[in-house]
């Protein structure tokens, strides 16, 4: 009878120590990380929330726009957020990582740590969904400098190319490459506090680099749109926009720029 039991129990006993040993490698080789993401359905009573998803980074690509992706399509298909390039160029996918404004698609998940990764939506911006902000009134602003070539005579348009030397060319290294993330201005306290008068670092950049090309001629009405107390002097040169830029630009200095050539013209 005791040998009979020993037989029966040999072999449930050696599979239960495989099953734990096959559980023991599974839980060795997955390399679980936790995302904690903001939520928010403006059709749903629910207030907004904090939710957090576990990721294999074994099966993962290394940036956050990779695991917020994977959510989306193997965990939660509701996860709303905005992407499309993928590699730092749309501008489309900036949100706050861990407290700092940048694009999901070019920060990288740091795998080897324990801590989990916090993604909120852009702060201080109005909400559609999730993590997609509002940006109208980024865009209004935008619009508002009219970022395009303004010649005065307006016979020679688009009959011959408007050419530049290559040292007037060069002045627009360090604003043209700006892909309008909003990482700069919604990182700006004064934008924060006064976004309805204060036009904020990327839309000054961008009024900056029209200032600056040699091939436009109204530099003093560009001037004039914004000799006011809030366009550009609730800049406080707090810097933050400079830190924060995912793409290495320098809105803060742009923006002394145009206040120089303010008392200049
Ligand atoms: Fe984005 Fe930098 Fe342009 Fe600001 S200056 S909008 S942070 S790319
Ligand atoms: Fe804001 Fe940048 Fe000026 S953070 S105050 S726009 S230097
Ligand atoms: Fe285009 Fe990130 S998806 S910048």
């Amino acid at each position: 009878m005791a040998a009979s039991l020993t037989r029966q129990l040999r072999p449930v006993g050696l599979s239960f120590l495989v099953t734990q040993r096959c559980a023991a490698t599974a839980a060795s080789s997955s390399k679980l990380k936790k995302f904690s993401i903001y939520r928010w359905d403006p059709d749903s009573p629910q207030k907004p929330r904090m939710q957090e998803y576990m990721v294999d980074m074994n099966n993962c690509g290394p940036m956050v726009l990779d695991a917020l992706i994977k959510i989306k399509n193997e965990i939660d298909p509701t996860l709303t957020f905005r992407r499309s390039c993928r590699e730092g160029i749309c501008g489309s996918c900036s949100v706050n990582i861990d407290g700092s404004n940048t694009l999901a698609c070019i920060r990288k998940i740091d795998a080897g740590s324990s801590k989990s990764v916090t993604i909120r939506p852009l702060p201080h911006m109005y909400v559609v969904k999730d993590l997609v902000p509002d940006m109208s009134h980024f865009y209004e602003q935008y619009r508002s400098i009219e970022p395009y070539l303004k010649k005065k005579d307006a016979s020679i348009q688009g009959k011959a190319q408007f050419k530049q030397s290559v040292d007037d060319r060069k002045k627009l290294d360090g604003l043209y490459e700006c892909i309008l993330c909003a990482c700069c201005s919604t990182s700006c306290p004064s934008y924060w506090w006064n976004s309805d008068k204060y036009l904020g670092p990327a839309v000054l950049m961008q009024a900056y680099r029209w200032m600056v090309d040699s091939r436009d001629d109204y530099l003093k009405e560009r001037l004039d749109m914004l000799r006011d107390e809030f366009s550009v002097y609730r800049c406080h040169t707090i810097m933050n926009c400079t830190k924060t830029c995912p793409k290495g630009l320098n809105p803060g200095k742009a923006i002394a720029e145009v206040k120089k050539l303010m008392v200049a013209h």
